[in-house]
């Protein structure tokens, strides 16, 4: 699946549209309706990323790609610039470039960039090392919802340190709610402004409690971000990403 035009809208690489295959969309009317919220969220280019666990056959990494051809009819048949692109959310696992090599999992959109998931009381070592080996494979792993690694969330020494060996980061958009005096909000707006977060992503699950959520987040960071920073994480660096380019 190549790019075929330029568009400006978002780019959402973290998401579970893709109907009863995981916790995410739990039938084809919910993948829909997902859809339509996303695409009135500005969103243009969807990467769906149902979870990963080990052992999986290979044949439910056929299904997925045959999922994500049907969802991009109905993409289609809301816009003709909507996009979507396959992909899995990894739960990490040292046997992770062995599977992509058996095509058990899928990276993003066939680029070399991973979503990879560490539990939220994953010890350091276990990440740094994990991060190190996938890197050492010529991947490039994308740590999903950075803000719930309990390891690394409020450690800028580690993020630093992780980032130094090949690591990106991801950011939920859910994970940013609040207004002015918002401090996990707050917070993670200045890990933005110094570049340390690489991608935004809804990890949406479904319309009611865990729904797409994009351009409200977007304009809530708007204030608290540098341009030039945000202009990163929602243009630049999905562009480079798709274009199987290095950050
Ligand atoms: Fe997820």
């Amino acid at each position: 699946m190549e790019i075929r035009k330029e568009n400006t809208g978002y780019l959402d690489i973290h998401s579970h549209i893709l109907p009863g295959v995981d916790d995410g969309a739990k039938n084809l009317k919910e993948t829909r309706e997902m859809l339509q919220i996303m695409y009135e969220q500005g969103v243009r280019n969807i990467i769906t990323t149902p979870h990963s666990y080990p052992n999986q056959p290979k044949k439910s990494s056929e299904k997925l790609r045959n999922l994500v051809l049907q969802i991009e009819e109905e993409a289609k048949s809301i816009s003709e610039d909507f996009q979507i692109f396959t992909g899995n959310e990894i739960l990490y696992r040292e046997s992770i470039p062995e599977e992509i090599e058996k095509g058990t999992i899928l990276t993003l959109a066939d680029t070399q960039y991973l979503l990879v998931e560490f539990l939220p009381e994953e010890h350091y070592t276990r990440i740094f090392h994990g991060i190190k080996r996938i890197v050492e494979y010529g991947y490039c792993p994308i740590i999903a919802h950075m803000e719930r690694v309990e390891a690394l969330y409020e450690n800028v020494d580690r993020i630093q340190e992780i980032i130094g060996c090949g690591a990106y980061l991801q950011v939920n958009t859910g994970s940013m709610p609040g207004g002015m005096f918002h401090k996990k909000t707050n917070y993670l707006c200045k890990l933005i402004g110094k570049g340390y977060i690489h991608f935004l992503g809804s990890d949406c699950h479904n319309t009611t409690t865990r729904p797409p959520r994009m351009e409200e987040t977007v304009k809530r960071i708007r204030k608290k971000v540098p341009k030039e920073a945000l202009e990163k994480i929602l243009y630049k660096n999905p562009k480079k990403l798709l274009n199987k380019q290095y950050i």
